[in-house]
């Protein structure tokens, strides 16, 4: 269980990131801090580009940059907009790689919680490693 204050840390964290997102093409900064199970935080911002695909999105860079770090679980991970917009599609899908039980709080920049839930949740029927190990 993720006890309040520590919600309110990981989404005071997605603030801090959301204020360095690089969004020059859509103007939707986009902050987001995961929290792991050995306890460090990770943040993230959305990173466009002239070229628009190249675009990454906050989640994935909080989670990469966890990944990179060696960190493979997560308890919770907070996303941060000024209107409290979700998790898109990719980004579901690369949490779900990680576990469906990690907890998603979405918040807006006041820090207003707007909902809690989990890549479960945010994802039904996720493929996973386990389909492709089915034979
Ligand atoms: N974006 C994210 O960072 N995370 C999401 O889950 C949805 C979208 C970014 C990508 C792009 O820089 C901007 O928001 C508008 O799509």
């Amino acid at each position: 269980m993720l006890t309040s204050e520590l919600k309110e840390k990981l989404i005071d964290k997605a603030i801090e990131a959301w204020q360095k997102a690089y969004a020059p093409y859509s103007n939707y900064a986009v902050g987001a801090a995961v929290l792991t199970a050995s306890g460090e935080i990770y943040q993230g911002v959305n990173v466009e580009n002239a070229v628009y695909p190249l675009t990454i999105c906050a989640e994935r860079v909080a989670i990469f940059k966890a990944v990179s770090e060696g960190e493979k679980s997560f308890r919770a991970i907070a996303v941060v907009t000024k209107n409290g917009g979700t998790p898109c599609g990719s980004c579901r899908q690369v949490m779900a790689e990680f576990g469906m039980d990690t907890t998603v709080l979405v918040a807006d920049v006041t820090g207003k919680l707007i909902k809690t839930t989990t890549v479960g949740e945010l994802l039904p029927d996720a493929f996973t490693d386990a389909d492709l190990n089915a034979s």
